[in-house]
């Protein structure tokens, strides 16, 4: 069992490279069944989940080829329709591919998304916008069977009662081969939906208004193949950005749409951190005390729910006390007692997280629950006094490339055991 084992204290400092989206890599990954045609996706990120999504692919039966930063997916024409229920279980976002099934081959027979560590998740949305578009929906022995009508899924108008990401990219690519205008109200405006539109705009669809709460789609008949790149992971960057702040550093971090990025810099600017933008680079640099924050996670343009958790984890050395409320998932402070472990004063209220400034944290053994969760570990750990060994590290390599080697190349002293006995190797100081 890995684990990560991180010396905190070490002042970050230098250049690191933001990574492709994972949120965008999937859709655009499960975007390929829409086609018999080849579409090459770069800017992959090396993670576990686009492993997963992969795999899943294959077993669909599409001809899946992975170099180095590329995908290149060439789906049949008549997929198997059920995905495999491994699959789905290790990675919610798998159900990604039941709108193409349905848009493309007339049905989808997946697995129930089971619960999840971050809360119950469900999926009523994306079922919501199926159904609105003609799909008969059946559920037994475990699995939902979606079923389009004999001509097909027609256009309709689909209100979503939350901006759930994966509800509108789903609703998005059932909609493309759909007969008629799709109208999506309430959509998510993400840019990881902007970048899913522009795949399918690339394939051949007609759609309008993504990256607003009204997405139009006007359904063709076919689409074709494209190649596209995918948008810097804004999560990843922001993750850096703590980094950065918690250790008193000063680091620039390349690949990122600064834009993407506006909730996080004007928190963390709030909380003293000096941040330049240039290009698709923005530097990081703070000293001196962190002010305290009130923090609300909201769909985007809000405060992402994905840095929640690093975000609570550099408040907690922050001078004076913060909020963090978290309104898009329940359950999701895994976290808090694990930063507990290293000295955090955190308090949690129903949904809210009563972070009291410490001092400076201690390192300890930790487990991460969930990626983010993992996440949060790796930059308190970075900040602490002594050495933290981080757990489950698995949760951290669904979402982060090369996490170690990338904190190593800013001066982190952070190592990946695979043997638990292990002393800190001699010479991991100096990298
Ligand atoms: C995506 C991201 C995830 C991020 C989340 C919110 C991917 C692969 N993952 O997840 O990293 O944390 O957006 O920004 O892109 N909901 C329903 N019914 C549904 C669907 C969702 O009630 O049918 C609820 C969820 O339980 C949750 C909220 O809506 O409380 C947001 O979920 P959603 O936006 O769908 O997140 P995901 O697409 O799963």
């Amino acid at each position: 069992m890995d684990s990560i084992l991180i010396r905190g204290g070490v002042r970050l400092s230098g250049r690191v490279v933001v990574s492709g989206a994972k949120n965008a890599a999937l859709p655009a990954i499960a975007a390929a069944l829409l086609t018999g045609d080849e579409v090459t996706i770069s800017g992959v990120p090396a993670l576990d989940d686009v492993d997963t999504m992969c795999e899943l692919l294959d077993s669909l039966g599409v001809s899946v080829s992975i170099t180095p930063g590329r995908v290149r997916l060439r789906a049949p024409r008549a997929a198997a329709k059920q995905a495999p229920y491994d699959l789905v279980r290790r990675m919610r976002a798998s159900f990604l591919v039941a709108g193409p099934l349905l848009a493309r081959f007339g049905a989808a027979r997946m697995p129930m998304p089971g619960g999840c560590a971050i809360g119950s998740r469900p999926i009523n949305l994306h079922l919501k916008a199926f159904a609105a578009m003609g799909a008969d929906l059946a559920t037994g022995n475990g699995y939902i069977e979606a079923v389009a009508p004999a001509a097909g899924l027609r256009g309709a108008r689909v209100y979503l009662d939350y901006p759930s990401v994966g509800a509108t990219e789903n609703a998005m690519m059932a909609a493309v081969l759909a007969d008629g205008i799709t109208i999506i109200e309430n959509a998510a405006q993400e840019p990881e939906v902007v970048d899913l539109a522009n795949l399918l705009a690339a394939m051949g669809a007609k759609v309008r208004g993504a990256g607003t709460a009204v997405i139009k789609i006007e359904g063709v008949d076919e689409l074709h193949g494209a190649a596209h790149t995918i948008i810097p992971d804004r999560i990843e960057a922001g993750t850096y950005m703590a980094a950065a702040a918690i250790t008193g550093g000063d680091v620039i971090i390349d690949n990122v749409v600064p834009e993407h990025l506006a909730a996080t810099m004007s928190k963390l600017r709030e909380a003293g951190a000096v941040i330049e933008t240039q290009g698709s680079s923005l530097r990081v640099s703070a000293s001196g005390d962190l002010q305290p924050l009130d923090i609300k996670t909201m769909p985007y343009p809000g405060f992402p729910t994905d840095l929640q958790a690093q975000f609570m984890a550099l408040l907690s050395i922050a001078r004076g006390t913060s909020i963090i409320t978290e309104t898009v998932f329940e359950n999701r402070f895994m976290h808090v007692d694990e930063l507990t472990r290293m000295g955090a004063k955190i308090k949690i209220d129903g949904r809210s997280a009563v972070v009291e400034g410490v001092e400076a944290l201690s390192g300890a053994p930790v487990r991460a629950t969930d990626l983010r969760a993992g996440a949060a570990l790796v930059v308190a750990a970075l900040a602490s006094r002594g050495e933290t060994e981080i757990f489950g590290v698995g949760h951290i390599d669904r979402g982060y490339e090369a996490i170690e080697r990338k904190l190593g190349a800013l001066g982190a002293v952070i190592e990946r055991r695979t043997d638990a006995r292990e002393s800190l190797a001699a010479g991991a100081g100096a990298s």
